[in-house]
């Protein structure tokens, strides 16, 4: 083709079938103002190894500011001959800078290198964006948990009642999870923050360029050591979009119980009427879209990830055309997020709490027999033996229908002659949370810690 950076050994243009699916543009083109950049690096480097004079480079950097400009103003776009987004970009500088100099770019530099930069480029920007979302969600989940303090609910596992625990505690505990991740992020990028530009086709550069001062001024940390690998690992974007797939998987598992907790059967949340949807056939539906919306693109996020791996797994080094392949999950994922973040952020700062029902809801299904068991374990009661007198007592109180706090004297002395009346002391739910005070426990004044050093966490992320 006319715009292709490849045609010299060439007879004919490449077939139709061929060009269609070859092209990247309609998605690559997300990497133009990476491109941009480089090319800008690229020239100084180049004007630096004597290879272009000062003229040539003010020219060249003149026609790439002009360039820049009409793509973000959109009056510069792919055309149909141009094969990515690359190709596109040399396109446009000769069409400002004239064919002389602008076809002197190339020189020292590969789409191979370019791609495997710019991509860097674009995912330390995005992840960071995604991070400052994904805080987001880390700050309405312990405004809420500051909104009540105190409030009791009934822990579980396995869905099953098992003992009482602050809403705060809960909530902090999904905030913990999504402040790993966000961690994960800022590790991601320290590992990720180095430049293949220089690495070439694969081999490396041999014009004298030096490949440290373009990343540096492209915001990297460092360049490849390795220049087969600069070109070849994808490495950085499988690892990424693992992140990006367990902030979907951490939303997933919030969005779960939020569904389950808006439930006539649970109780415990309304959704504010902003960030849930009605049925188009049943008046009554007050649906939560949010969190299935969070709970479905969790597939896909992980999705992505897997079929990314998939496409590495069998790659021998250095570049293969399938790499191009990288881009779209990657993209995909990243731009789900934005679209999600900000909706749970939204949907868990706007939940009502119904906190009478969530008390009313902690002991039962006899919460507090652990608290049975440990009391006896403080009068010297061995806690295999206090273990058998706790489930005594459940059993004497489930065969009457009443809870634990309603076994008469006589009924506790019955099951275990250590049970005296003192016992009833840990039968309540705050007493029983209050016990629980240990570093991450959910007694009250730990909650309170948690929630403040979450705070301090999300100000320094
Ligand atoms: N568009 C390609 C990609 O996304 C980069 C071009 C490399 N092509 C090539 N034939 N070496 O990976």
């Amino acid at each position: 083709g006319g715009g292709a950076l490849w045609g010299g050994r060439f007879a004919s243009g490449p077939a139709d079938a061929l060009a269609a699916l070859s092209k990247s543009t309609h998605f690559d083109w997300a990497l133009a103002p990476y491109d941009i950049r480089g090319s800008k690096a690229h020239a100084r480097v180049l004007h630096r190894a004597g290879l272009l004079t000062d003229e040539e480079l003010s020219g060249m950097h003149k026609a790439l500011d002009e360039l820049a400009a009409d793509v973000a103003s959109g009056a510069f776009g792919p055309d149909p001959g141009d094969e990515d987004v690359h190709t596109a970009l040399e396109r446009g500088l000769i069409e400002r800078a004239g064919a002389d100099l602008g076809g002197k770019l190339r020189a020292g530099r590969s789409r191979n290198d370019q791609v495997a930069t710019q991509f860097r480029m674009w995912l330390r920007d995005a992840t960071r964006r995604v991070g400052s979302g994904v805080l987001d969600v880390v700050d309405a989940l312990v405004a809420q948990a500051q909104a009540h303090p105190g409030a009791p609910m009934p822990g579980r596992t396995h869905l099953q009642h098992a003992q009482p625990v602050l809403l705060g505690h809960q909530l902090a505990a999904h905030a913990q999870a999504l402040l790993r991740d966000v961690d994960r992020l800022a590790d991601w990028d320290r590992r990720s923050a180095w430049s293949p530009y220089g690495s070439g086709a694969l081999a490396g550069s041999s014009l004298g360029l030096d490949p440290d001062a373009v990343a540096a001024e492209l915001g990297f940390t460092g360049s490849s050591a390795n220049s087969i690998d600069g070109t070849a690992s994808r490495d950085f974007a499988a690892e990424a979009a693992f992140v990006l797939a367990m902030i979907g998987v951490d939303l997933s598992r919030l969005s779960e119980e939020i569904i389950l907790w808006a439930t006539a059967e649970f109780g415990y949340v309304t959704l504010d009427d902003a960030f849930s949807t009605g049925s188009s056939i049943m008046p009554q539906k007050k649906n939560p879209d949010v969190a299935e919306l969070a709970r479905g693109k969790s597939g896909r996020l992980v999705g992505n990830l897997a079929g990314l791996m998939t496409t590495l797994k069998g790659l021998p080094l250095a570049y293969n055309r399938d790499l191009q392949e990288d881009k779209e999950p990657l993209f995909d994922s990243v731009a789900q997020l934005e679209l999600l973040l900000p909706a749970v952020a939204g949907m868990v700062a706007t939940l009502t709490f119904h906190t009478g029902r969530l008390a009313e809801l902690a002991p039962a299904g006899f919460t507090l027999a652990t608290d049975v068991a440990e009391w006896l374990v403080r009068q010297g009661v061995p806690f295999r033996v206090a273990h058998e007198a706790a489930g005594g007592c459940v059993r004497a109180a489930e065969a009457r229908g009443v809870g634990l706090e309603d076994l008469t004297d006589a009924e506790l002395a019955a099951v275990h002659p250590a049970l005296d009346p003192s016992v009833r002391d840990v039968l309540t739910v705050e007493g029983s949370i209050a016990s629980r005070n240990a570093r991450g426990g959910t007694a009250g004044d730990r909650v309170a810690e948690q929630l403040t050093d979450l705070r301090t966490a999300v100000a320094a992320a």
